[in-house]
This record gives C-alpha cells, sequence and structure tokens, in this order.
C-alpha cells in the first residue's frame, strides 16, 4: 500500500510529516511519488493565515476529483485546520475520510489498522527517518501565550515538553542515521521543561539549556539550533549556554511582531518594547556573534502609520539579519477577530509588507558585507549539478546564512567544511571551499 503526504506550513508541520511517515513505515507502506498513486493521501494543513488556509481547502479538493477515479483511495487531514471539533469540517469536506489535531497521528494509523494491536509504545518509540543531514526536532508542543491575533494555542493546544531521554534518544537514533545538526523545535521554545518535574538532584525543572548540555555530549551531533524564542521566557542561564557550548549555533529567531507598545499591548504579546531591547542586548552581551531573525506582523487591528513608523524604526535600530513580515490576517476564533477590528485596508498592509522588505533588504545585505573575504563553518547540505560540470553545494554556517559555494574534490553530504565568502546579496554567500574542518 501506498502513502502520499503534502505538507504546509511551520517547522512543526514538517516535523509531525515525518514522523508520520515513520509510523507508516513501520506498518508496511510505501511512499507514493504522487497523490494520484496513493492508496491514503494525507494533507496536513496550516492555518495561519487566510492564504494557507485557502492552499489546503483548494489541494483537499483536487484530492476529492482524485478518489472520484479512484476507488479504495482514502483521504485523512491532519494539523492545525483541525481543532477540538470536527462536526464542522466533517460537514463541510464529507469526502474526507479521518481528521487528526496536530500529533494525533495515531488516529490516522487507527483507520488504517482498525483491529491491529498497535502497542502502547508505538508512538513514542517511531522515530522519523531522516531526509538529510538536519532534521527538526519538537521539544515542546502547543502554546501557552495566546496573543490576539494567533490560533496556534486553539489548534495545538497547552505547552507540553518531552522529556530530555526521549528527546536525546530521537537525536541518537538521527544522528545514528547521518544527521549532522538538529533544530529543537516549540512555539516559545524557551518555555521547555516548565511543565516537567523538579529533577532530583537539584531540585530545579529542566530548561534549554540542560537539554543543549545533555545533546551536546552526542559524539556525531556538530550543531544545534533551536525556534522560536520568546523575549520573556529567554533567561540569562539560556543566553550564556548559547555562548558556552561549542555545539549550540549563535542564532536567535526571536519574533519582535510590532515595535510599538501599543500594538504589543493590543496583541498581548506580553512585554513592552523596552524589555525586547532589554532581550536583545542580554543577547549581544553574552554571545557578541549572534545572529538575528524575527517575525514582524503589519496592519494589525487598529496600527497607525505612527505605530507602523515605530516598527520601522525598531527595524532600523535593531539590524536584524533577517525579517520574515505578514500581513494581519484575522483567525476565527482568536481574541482579536472576536473583539478587535480588522481596520487597517489590504492595500494599505500591502504598502507597509513591502516598505518593511525593502527596509530589510538593504540592511540583510549590509550585515552580509563583512563576510567578504572571510572564512566560514558551512554544512554541506547539498548539491547542485551544472551544465559545465562545476557543481555548486549548498549548506549554512553557524549564522544560518545559506552559503553557495564551489569545491576541488566533492565534500560529502553532512561533511563540515571551510567556505572563503567571495559575494554576498541579501539572502545568501558565495564563496570556495578551503578545507574540510578538522573534527
Ligand atoms: N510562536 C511564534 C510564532 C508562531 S506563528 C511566536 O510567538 O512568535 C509564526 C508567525 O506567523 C508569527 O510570528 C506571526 O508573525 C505570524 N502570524 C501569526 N498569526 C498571524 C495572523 N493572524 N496574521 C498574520 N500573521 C500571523
Ligand atoms: Fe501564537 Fe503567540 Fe503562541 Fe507564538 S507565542 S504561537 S504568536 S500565541
Ligand atoms: Fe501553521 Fe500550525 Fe505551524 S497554524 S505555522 S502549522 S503551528
Amino acid at each position: 500500500m501506498r502513502y502520499h503526504i503534502w505538507t504546509e506550513g511551520c517547522q512543526m508541520n514538517v516535523a509531525d510529516s515525518e514522523k508520520l511517515e515513520a509510523g507508516l513505515a513501520k506498518l508496511g507502506w510505501e511512499a507514493a511519488s504522487g497523490p494520484d498513486q496513493a492508496d491514503l493521501a494525507v494533507v496536513n494543513t496550516c492555518v495561519i493565515r487566510q492564504k494557507a488556509e485557502d492552499r489546503a481547502i483548494g489541494y483537499m479538493s483536487r484530492l476529492r476529483t482524485l478518489k472520484q477515479k479512484r476507488e479504495g483511495m482514502q483521504i485523512a487531514v491532519m494539523g492545525c485546520m483541525v481543532g477540538p471539533r470536527t462536526d464542522d469540517l466533517r460537514q463541510r469536506f464529507p469526502y474526507v475520510d479521518v481528521w487528526a489535531r496536530p500529533q494525533n497521528f495515531e488516529v490516522i494509523i487507527r483507520q488504517l489498522m482498525p483491529e491491529g494491536d498497535l502497542g502502547g509504545e508505538f508512538w513514542p518509540d517511531t522515530f522519523p527517518e531522516p531526509k538529510g543531514p538536519t532534521a527538526f526536532v519538537p521539544v515542546v508542543h502547543g502554546c501557552n501565550k495566546f496573543c490576539t491575533y494567533c490560533i496556534v494555542p486553539y489548534r495545538r493546544g497547552r505547552e507540553k515538553s518531552r522529556s530530555i531521554d526521549d528527546i536525546a534518544r530521537e537525536v541518537a537514533s538521527l544522528t545514528a542515521r547521518g544527521v549532522r545538526e538538529v533544530t529543537l523545535l516549540g512555539q516559545t521554545v524557551e518555555a521547555y521543561g516548565k511543565d516537567l518535574p523538579s529533577t532530583e538532584v537539584d531540585q530545579r525543572k529542566p530548561d534549554l539549556a540542560d537539554l543543549f548540555e545533555e545533546l551536546s555530549r552526542i559524539d556525531s551531533l556538530a550543531r544545534i539550533r533551536f525556534l522560536t524564542s520568546y523575549p520573556r521566557d529567554m533567561t540569562d542561564r539560556i543566553i550564556r549556554s548559547v555562548g558556552e557550548l561549542p555545539k549550540v549555533c549563535e542564532h536567535f529567531n526571536i519574533p519582535v511582531q510590532a515595535g510599538d507598545n501599543e500594538t504589543l499591548a493590543r496583541m498581548r504579546r506580553g512585554y513592552t518594547l523596552e524589555e525586547y531591547m532589554d532581550c536583545v542586548e542580554r543577547i549581544r552581551k553574552h554571545v557578541p556573534s549572534a545572529a538575528l531573525s524575527t517575525d514582524v506582523i503589519v496592519g494589525f487591528c487598529g496600527e497607525t502609520e505612527a505605530q507602523f513608523e515605530n516598527t520601522m524604526r525598531l527595524l532600523a535600530e535593531v539590524r536584524f539579519d533577517k525579517v520574515h513580515v505578514a500581513a494581519y490576517s484575522p483567525r476565527p476564533g482568536t481574541i482579536a477577530w472576536r473583539h478587535m477590528e480588522d481596520d487597517v485596508p489590504q492595500e494599505e498592509k500591502m504598502r507597509r509588507l513591502y516598505e518593511v522588505e525593502r527596509l530589510q533588504e538593504r540592511i540583510s545585505r549590509e550585515n552580509n558585507q563583512p563576510y567578504l573575504g572571510v572564512t566560514q563553518e558551512v554544512l554541506v547540505e547539498g548539491v547542485e549539478g551544472d551544465p559545465d560540470g562545476q557543481a555548486t553545494f549548498t549548506g549554512r554556517n553557524r549564522a544560518n546564512r545559506l552559503v553557495h559555494f564551489q569545491a576541488e574534490g566533492a565534500p560529502a553530504i553532512g561533511e563540515l567544511v571551510d567556505v572563503r565568502i567571495d559575494r554576498v546579496t541579501s539572502w545568501s554567500l558565495r564563496g570556495q571551499m578551503v578545507s574540510a574542518v578538522a573534527a
């Protein structure tokens, strides 16, 4: 039997799809090249903005047409489109055979094997098959923050941390199969451990720094990354451990969302601009080489031109290496959707969005200039053939910049190499390999 999975959304969804694949492989299922070859087509949905939801619904209606032509085909929809109640969804999409909430893989497996004994340990012990030298590893699921614009807590539930042992076993299993770099995932990843029991040794709950330390002991693991940071949970202890532990990459993805206190309050982000800046300063003090990226929403309910300008000012001041900017999209069920007016016209949202992009393109380019002539450690992630025989390799430096490079002799995927940078753009660095990094 064959399955096909279509995935939309964030790294968490990518990780979920890979875990489902591993479970299906355990049952003896094989991957199909497309949904038209599949006995089971899975749609792993994202609903963070209307556009993502529309794409999922568009894809589902294509599957519906396929299903009409293919007897026995089943459709499963999982991910953030699926809330605690599915009656409405079942009515709207009667052709879907099974609905599964994020991470609720078992429902899908059950649909395929209603009688089988999955064993209590089926899911915890099913680790994904790595696709290359890098892998995503969810460490804390869900979110407790309830920012007014955001649908995530309603769909992914409350914060729930995995144990350090469980995560370490997964990472060891990944590295045994060629993974060199893991990205630890959480909606607010510094919330890791808050819901875990205190350890007997020091009577304190484990935190992200403890997890970094434990994973650093895995020999063949070269790099540890983490996403997404939340200013209020970012302790000095965690920041210091990023600076001190050699395997933890000096890169913080720390969404600010707005550079204006009134907007932040309407978003209920739980911090002021001053507190955010304090967090940035603490990071830069303990980890001077830190790369910083952020997320911004423009055109949130009630955002005035002056408030938007405050966000622009913040971006110009902090000079992030990367900014993910999105136009506010009302999400049914959220606090903003219930109580605030979506009063910034679409054109105005787009104008603000382009303005952020324009500013950031310049800053990113300028931030990349100092790399010219400098040698960077790159983890080789891929290779692209080239018509005249000269292959181009791709990877990332520790600061998460995309690096394209040429090499005499072929470095292996998963190898750490030194690349001398000779060209930069806003989006990437280019260079020539000078040597493999000594292990
Ligand atoms: N947990 C992370 C982000 C999760 S969602 C955090 O706290 O920042 C990823 C990004 O999508 C957010 O950072 C935000 O910029 C954007 N986003 C979330 N809800 C949105 C909405 N309703 N409209 C537009 N962008 C949104
Ligand atoms: Fe959404 Fe806020 Fe939680 Fe991030 S912290 S997932 S934006 S509710
Ligand atoms: Fe989308 Fe859910 Fe991630 S809404 S961004 S897939 S947490």
